[in-house]
């Protein structure tokens, strides 16, 4: 038995554009908005979709740059709250499971930006204004590719709006829970601002109990980097069972948006 994970219930498992992506993204866009108070009045999902669109329909989709996203990024208007911020490297489910229940910190897909895109992909083509949705090229056919210049793209921002106290939840399960080449660890980390980041709250997941994945070599890598940026942290390692028991009963004590 195949047991597909599949975000938000999108059924994407074309190689083209997802069906029906505009519908799709405009519903988020408004159901986020009605759903998240103190959402600034200026957005306006319409206007947020053609910035969307425009930024690489009409393009070669392996020449879609991350910059082609900076006028759409504009559009989207959201006060990302200090100390809220949480980043992650091949923890996917169990960081956004997390900040689900307990609503300690936020990822970047749970802003408006990331949720609208959130499992999604699309590309256009060179000579048309169509959507393409036959066939996009995958996160590593070509580096300049529209869904990843957009991520990279977001994930730039999100960056740049942390301030206070950060955490980022790595995956201890792994040879290099630090990763250089991940967009946490070459695009996100070379934005931390550390005029406005006072603390990094490094936590590393481990499924084994001998918890000392904050020594290996890859913890090491991003301590000097952290420590060459002038950003203060500290490093811990985590059982995995702790955060899953977290997830399960938010209220209980275990949970104290994990310290
Ligand atoms: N193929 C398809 N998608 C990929 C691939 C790939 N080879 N690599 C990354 N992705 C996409 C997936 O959507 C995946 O869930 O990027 C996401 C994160 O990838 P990871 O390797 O787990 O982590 P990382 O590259 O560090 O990115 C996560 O970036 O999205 C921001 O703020 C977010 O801190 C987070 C970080």
């Amino acid at each position: 038995v195949v047991v597909m994970y599949v975000k938000y219930g999108v059924d994407d498992d074309t190689k083209g554009t997802t069906k029906n992506l505009k519908t799709i993204v405009i519903e988020r866009c408004m159901e986020y908005i009605r759903a998240v108070s103190q959402m600034p009045s200026s957005n306006n999902c319409d206007a947020i979709w053609e910035g969307f669109q425009n930024s690489f329909l009409g393009k070669d989709p392996c020449k879609v740059h991350v910059e082609d996203y900076d006028q759409f990024i504009t559009t989207v208007q959201q006060d990302i709250p200090c100390n809220k911020s949480l980043f992650w490297s091949k923890t996917g489910q169990i960081a956004h499971d997390f900040t689900k229940a307990t609503k300690c910190f936020m990822t970047l897909e749970d802003t408006l930006l990331g949720h609208m895109m959130d499992g999604l992909k699309w590309c256009g083509q060179q000579h048309s204004k169509e959507f393409n949705y036959t066939s996009c090229p995958g996160w590593n056919e070509c580096e300049f590719n529209p869904v990843r210049s957009f991520w990279r793209r977001a994930s730039a921002h999100f960056a740049e709006l942390a301030c206070g106290n950060v955490m980022v939840m790595l995956n201890g399960s792994i040879d290099s829970p630090f990763n250089k080449q991940s967009i946490f660890g070459s695009v996100e980390i070379k934005k931390f601002d550390p005029e406005k980041i006072s603390y990094v709250s490094i936590r590393v997941i481990d499924s084994l109990q001998d918890r000392t994945s904050c020594n290996s070599i890859s913890l090491q890598d991003l301590g000097r980097i952290l420590n060459n940026s002038r950003l203060d942290f500290d490093c811990k390692d985590i059982d995995k069972s702790e955060i899953l028991q977290c997830i399960n009963d938010p209220i209980s004590q275990s949970c104290d948006c994990v310290n």
